[in-house]
């Protein structure tokens, strides 16, 4: 049954189906692309405690709150709030959410489009590897091998989006497919698949010469970069946060709207960010000792996975069959992520514009097409799309947790996470704490200054 039409709700049909699509829409590039080298930019291990920290007291909090708007109202995010807050303005958080979902899905469908891009050269590497010559490269001639293809490809334009249009495509097949039959049967597959292809990385980079270094940069605090550029660290640690554990935008409010009324959402919460931190952590596992191992830069940004990795892929035994490993986990955790942001614009256009389930995803894809293709051919553009979301996920953030900690009646919020009565909710003072106060003042505080230095930095001569 289609939704959109009449008929029952589509839902998931198993706690362990929406910890899979929860897990699988926040474990994405977020976690394998953006963790490593935002935290490598930003100090490493003090990075890491200032992200940890956000995680629990910001990002759980925000978390269980758009569960609890989702699965009592059963709506897309405009929707939901239009129910539990009629006649009122909360509904623009909602759409709010939606716009973000626009720009996050175009520019993070490009660089999933990538990965397609990398699978495919991989096996081309792996079979022409005597004619190409990389055993008679040294590391600095591998590495100009590598970042040509890379500016090739993206300068190229044609080819990042032919394969942006195929990820486009795949995900809006799950997505047309439903909830129970599309989305969550892909995350029950995938996400196993993504943690054994994880693990089998992490003991190949750990087990490389030198690798102790790159633990070392990942877990061993050090607080000078913290001291020179703290706004900077503190803000991208916030933004980070947020982003991959997809809040903040209405994701997990739709994703709420699925789930069985006998689920305990503070549980499933705390997993997926569990699941998602731990996620994040290991890639670092994976990346770091082998970027220490081989004496490269660990602050190298957006391209380190794609031109510093081939190069250490290839170094290693076994060669780029390495690579084309780590592709197929980026792009598994890719696909259960971008599934999840075109869930909320689909929800929203058949439940709020009474479209069926296909019409929304073609839409959406046409329009989110667009969007694609002016990433994929502008840098600047890209920049922008791929920046936005340090400021525009707080501010939902922000949103959400005021509503639920002020404006919600408290019987309410309780009775949907102890799903009326059957969970204890020992917790729910702490809870009320952090989404009353803790959050919203954090949140508040770190985006104007988070505002304030971007403006600093766009008029440098006004300060
Ligand atoms: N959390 C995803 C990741 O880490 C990205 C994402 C952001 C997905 C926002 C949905 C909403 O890759």
């Amino acid at each position: 049954m289609l939704q959109g039409d009449t008929g029952p709700r589509d839902s998931f049909s198993s706690k362990f189906g929406v910890i899979a699509a929860a897990a699988g829409s926040a474990i994405g590039l977020g976690n394998i692309w953006r963790f490593p080298y935002v935290a490598g930019q930003n100090g490493g291990g003090a990075f890491l405690i200032i992200y940890l920290l956000f995680i629990a007291a910001i990002g759980i909090p925000v978390m269980m709150s758009e569960f609890v708007i989702g699965r009592s109202a059963q709506l897309n995010p405009v929707g939901a709030f239009k129910k539990i807050a009629p006649g009122k303005k909360w509904y623009l958080i909602g759409l709010l959410g939606v716009v973000s979902a626009f720009i996050i899905l175009a520019f993070y469908t490009v660089v999933a489009g990538w990965t397609l891009e990398y699978l495919v050269q991989s096996v081309k590497w792996i079979i022409f590897s005597g004619r190409i010559g990389f055993s008679e490269m040294d590391n600095v001639a591998l590495k100009e091998f590598f970042s040509n293809h890379y500016r090739g490809f993206i300068d190229g334009r044609w080819r990042p989006i032919l394969w942006f249009a195929v990820m486009m495509g795949f995900t809006g097949y799950i997505v047309i497919s439903g909830v129970k039959n599309g989305i969550e049967k892909y995350a029950k597959i995938l996400m196993p698949l993504l943690f054994l292809l994880l693990v089998i990385l992490v003991i190949r980079s750990v087990t490389l010469e030198g690798a102790g270094e790159g633990l070392v940069f990942l877990f061993r605090p050090d607080f000078s970069l913290l001291r020179e550029t703290p706004v900077k660290i503190i803000i991208e640690a916030l933004g980070q946060a947020f982003f991959s554990l997809s809040i903040g935008m209405g994701t997990l409010i739709t994703y709420g709207s699925y789930i069985q009324k006998k689920e305990n959402l503070a549980n499933t919460a705390i997993s997926v960010a569990a699941a998602d931190t731990f996620i994040a952590v290991v890639a670092g596992m994976a990346i770091f000792p082998a970027v220490f191992a081989f004496g490269i830069d660990p602050g190298e940004g957006p391209e380190l996975v794609y031109i510093t990795l081939p190069v250490i892929f290839q170094r290693m035994a076994g060669g780029l069959i390495w690579a084309f490993l780590f592709f197929l986990l980026l792009c598994f955790a890719a696909i259960t992520s971008t599934i999840s942001v075109l869930e909320v614009i689909v929800a929203y256009f058949s439940e709020q514009l009474s479209m069926s389930r296909r019409n929304a995803a073609i839409l959406a894809m046409i329009s989110v097409g667009f969007l694609g293709v002016l990433c994929a051919f502008s840098e600047e553009i890209f920049g922008i799309f791929n920046a936005s979301p340090d400021l525009l996920l707080p501010l939902g953030g922000f949103f959400i947790v005021v509503f639920i900690g002020w404006f919600l009646p408290k019987d309410k919020s309780k009775r949907e996470l102890s799903s009326d009565g059957s969970h204890r909710t020992r917790y729910y003072n702490l809870f009320l704490f952090l989404v009353k106060f803790v959050a919203p003042l954090a949140i508040a505080f770190l985006f104007v200054l988070g505002v304030y230095s971007r403006l600093i930095t766009l008029f440098p001569g006004a300060n």
